[in-house]
């Protein structure tokens, strides 16, 4: 059971809600889920569910929702290129495909070396900014606006230096 390997951590978030609300704990305890793996666990999310009175498939359906959640291994980064409506009016679709070009990968698919998962998202409230992506890894979530391709491919390759 993952809880019982950050108990103290659990306490402390359930301790910021009241006994008759503590269904409103359920993104920290994701977030702390998520911590370990980079990833929530199907059995994670069944003791996140027990522990809060709710269904597993109301942890699910919130873990599908936000982009900041994934239930799935994936790279140690996720690139995740808004490819909303403003967003592709500036050309997010087209940098999209040709990141994945240049990967040699599909949205949704992971570079081989396990560094780079490249995801298509909604708005992530840069809208005058695209091409933008957000990079979410060890260090935290970064914004990267008024991206090229170019750039984009330098910043891989720093992102494979500083981890290898
Ligand atoms: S539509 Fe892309 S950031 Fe808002």
């Amino acid at each position: 059971m993952f809880l019982n390997k950050y108990p103290k951590e659990v306490k402390q978030i359930l301790s910021k809600y009241p006994l008759e609300h503590k269904r409103s704990a359920v993104m920290p305890l994701l977030y702390l889920a998520q911590r370990e793996e980079g990833y929530i666990t199907k059995s994670a999310m069944q003791d996140i569910a027990k522990m809060l009175d709710i269904t597993e498939t109301e942890v699910a359906s919130i873990v599908g929702f936000y982009t900041l959640y994934h239930d799935e291994k994936a790279g140690k980064y996720h690139m995740q290129v808004c490819t909303d409506l403003p967003c592709a009016l500036r050309g997010a679709d087209e940098f999209l495909q040709n990141l994945c070009g240049n990967l040699g990968i599909k949205v949704g698919e992971t570079t081989p070396d396990g560094l780079v998962t490249l995801e298509g998202v909604m708005c992530l409230a840069a809208c005058d900014k695209a091409p933008m992506f957000q990079t979410q890894g060890p260090d935290g979530i970064k914004y990267h606006e008024n991206m090229t391709v170019d750039r984009t491919m330098e910043l891989i390759e720093a992102l494979r230096k500083s981890n290898s």
